[in-house]
């Protein structure tokens, strides 16, 4: 039987729990080295179907996803929003934008949620990419300025994060320094530093 040679940095990045978490949580990260493959159409639409199906305050579903594949001219006006130290997404073959509608749409009222939604909408897509075995990498790292010019953001939205999406590749394919970064083990926090019974001390 053919052995499958999957990419070093899967191992390196598997996150090292204290309790039992789900395997999509632990073997989801933030990848940077992309595999020359792309996204089919159906597959893109499988994750933004998975993202809309996250909860939302009132069920206002504030998210708003502009999407381009690799070699697309909307790819490249996407790339170039970003700020060097993401220039390594070149390598993804679909970058997503995330935005927020910031007002309510029965009302026009502030929904002060909206950022948290669409972070949650955009973590449920992740989850259903680590679920397919496809990598993203959501990006914060970008010009606004540049990106509200380049797609036309009216004022009551804001653009969140992009993120790059694709199938992980070795992180040899990568410059420094984020060829190191493809294998440095992910850390978090303890549990006792942020979850407290009741008050915080
Ligand atoms: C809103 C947001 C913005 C981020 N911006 C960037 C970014 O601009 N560049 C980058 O390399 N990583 C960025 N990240 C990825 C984080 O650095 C990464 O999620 C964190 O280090 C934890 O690593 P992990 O996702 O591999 O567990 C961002 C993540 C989030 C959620």
């Amino acid at each position: 039987m053919d052995t499958i040679l999957q990419p070093e940095s899967i191992n390196a990045k598997e996150a090292a729990t204290q309790y039992p978490v789900h395997e999509f949580i632990r073997q989801r990260w933030s990848a940077r080295s992309f595999a020359d493959r792309p996204i089919e159409h159906d597959t893109l639409m499988t994750l933004l179907e998975a993202a809309s199906w996250a909860s939302s305050s009132m069920n206002e579903q504030p998210w708003v996803y502009l999407y381009a594949h690799k070699g697309e001219p909307v790819f490249q006006q996407m790339y170039d929003c970003l700020l060097p130290g993401n220039r390594w997404a070149d390598g993804a073959p679909v970058l997503l934008l995330s935005l927020a509608r910031k007002n309510f749409a029965s009302n026009g009222k502030h929904n002060r949620h909206a950022l948290h939604d669409v972070g949650a909408a955009n973590t449920t897509l992740l989850l259903q990419a680590a679920a397919m075995d496809i990598f993203g990498h959501q990006m914060g790292g970008f010009d606004m300025q540049k990106t509200i010019e380049t797609f036309q953001i009216p004022d009551d939205m804001e653009a969140v994060c992009f993120i790059s999406i694709g199938y992980l590749d070795e992180p040899e394919k990568l410059e420094e320094p984020f060829r190191t970064r493809e294998l440095t083990p992910r850390k978090r926090k303890e549990l006792a530093e942020f979850a407290f019974a009741g008050k915080m001390i």
